[in-house]
């Protein structure tokens, strides 16, 4: 591994990273397959070393001792490994199944339309709260059974749990510990009452569910919700943001997209790559071992850089471009046991969003005067501004 001295690992916290990633992960991977980490530990960056993290479990655990968010249940099925782990992925892989998800296409169209309606007039918009936010948060609470008119309620306890806030770590693990009492508390009352009064949604039904012959408890449950929350409420706010992010800043990558939207799926997984909205995940190494001469030790906290791994030119020489019509096979969504669940649903609504979207506002960019700022981690602009003629 890099010596700390000739990598500054503060470089991973530095907001220019947050608008630039690409060219720290450039200068990153230059240093070695892993450096370190902005909190002690290391970070893999190149994309076999990546790709190895998360092949192997084994090594690499994504237990609750990887990532604490301050809840007091592991999350699943993320924080259990192999083997446990596939009897949880049993149950919740067929409820975000494409056929499934297919079904819900015209709902999402619909509720895009919905938002695009209260504000085309305008010819402005933030894009964060008046679509970003709130239409794939609206999908997702529907999907669960939650009341979509609670939303505001529903955001500020993911964002309690993400983004707490505090001025030192300490202040900010202690945000995060009452953020994750209030939301365990939560459904552990919504779980109750399910199981008192079922109804049509994904609570009542996990309520009787059974994995590998017993009924999960309380505490799965509550494990599969709060996971839930911050998966679904969360990235494809992130990614959306991204991508108009991206698009308002190339008009010429945007007008092939408006000019023949039949390239919106190679599109969005283009764009997946090259943003990369989650831009990587905890692991704690379980043994002791070696990634192209970086010694990782047994108890290492270990960050893999997925958006260093999607733009390594070791794997693919032209991965500077960004070339939207691309077969793009990138790690977005992860790899191994561990690959997003949700990967259709954010699919699904990233089309559709633009393909909506550039439907009805093909031209627009960002404010004038407007300075963007990327948190790190999750990746997220705070304020996204656009402008259209009305
Ligand atoms: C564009 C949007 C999304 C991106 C970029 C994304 C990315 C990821 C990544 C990188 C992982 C791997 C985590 C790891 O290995 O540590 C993951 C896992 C996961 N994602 Fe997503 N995700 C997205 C949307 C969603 C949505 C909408 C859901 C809602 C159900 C979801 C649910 C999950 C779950 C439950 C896991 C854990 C899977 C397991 O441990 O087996 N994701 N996601």
């Amino acid at each position: 591994m890099a010596e700390s001295g000739t990598f500054d690992p503060n470089l991973f916290l530095d907001p220019e990273t947050g608008r630039n990633p690409q060219a720290f992960y450039k200068k990153a991977r230059a240093v070695g397959a892993a450096v370190p980490g902005p909190f002690g530990g290391i970070e893999i960056m190149r994309r076999a070393e990546v790709e190895f993290a998360l092949q192997h479990p084994e090594i690499f655990s994504s237990a609750m001792e990887a990532v604490d968010l301050g809840q007091s249940v592991p999350l699943i099925p993320l924080q259990v490994d192999p083997p446990e782990h596939s009897k949880y992925r049993k149950l919740l892989d067929p409820i975000f199944a494409p056929k499934r998800m297919n079904l819900i296409e015209p709902d999402i169209a619909q509720l895009v339309n919905e938002f695009i309606d209260g504000f085309i007039d305008d010819g402005s918009c933030e894009f964060t709260t008046a679509l970003a936010e709130p239409l794939p948060s609206s999908v997702f609470l529907r999907l669960l059974g939650l009341p979509v008119s609670e939303l505001a309620m529903f955001l500020e306890m993911k964002n309690g749990i993400l983004r707490p806030a505090g001025d030192d770590l300490e202040q900010v693990q202690a945000a995060q510990r009452v953020n994750a009492a209030e939301v365990e508390r939560f459904f552990a009352e919504t779980l109750a009452d399910r199981r008192k009064r079922p109804q049509e949604d994904l609570l009542s039904m996990f309520a009787s569910a059974e994995v590998g012959g017993d009924r999960l408890t309380d505490d799965e449950i509550l494990g599969i919700c709060f996971l839930f929350l911050i998966a679904g409420l969360d990235t494809v706010t992130d990614t959306l943001e991204c991508f108009f992010a991206y698009l308002a800043q190339h008009p010429q990558q945007r007008r092939l997209l408006v000019d023949d939207p039949s390239i919106i799926p190679t599109a969005v997984e283009e764009l997946l790559r090259w943003e990369t909205p989650v831009t990587g995940v905890a692991r704690v190494a379980k043994q002791d071992a070696e990634l192209d001469g970086c010694p990782v030790h047994k108890g290492d906290h270990v960050g893999v850089s997925i958006g260093s791994a999607n733009t390594d030119e070791r794997a693919l020489p032209d991965a500077d471009d960004v070339i939207l019509t691309r077969n793009s096979k990138h790690l977005a969504f992860g790899a191994g046991v561990h690959r997003c669940l949700g990967s259709h649903l954010a699919r699904l609504e990233l089309r559709t969003t633009l393909r909506e979207w550039h439907r009805r506002i093909p031209d627009y960019e960002i404010a004038p005067g407007t300075e963007l700022n990327f948190m790190f981690g999750l990746r997220q602009v705070d304020t996204l501004p656009l402008l259209w003629s009305a």
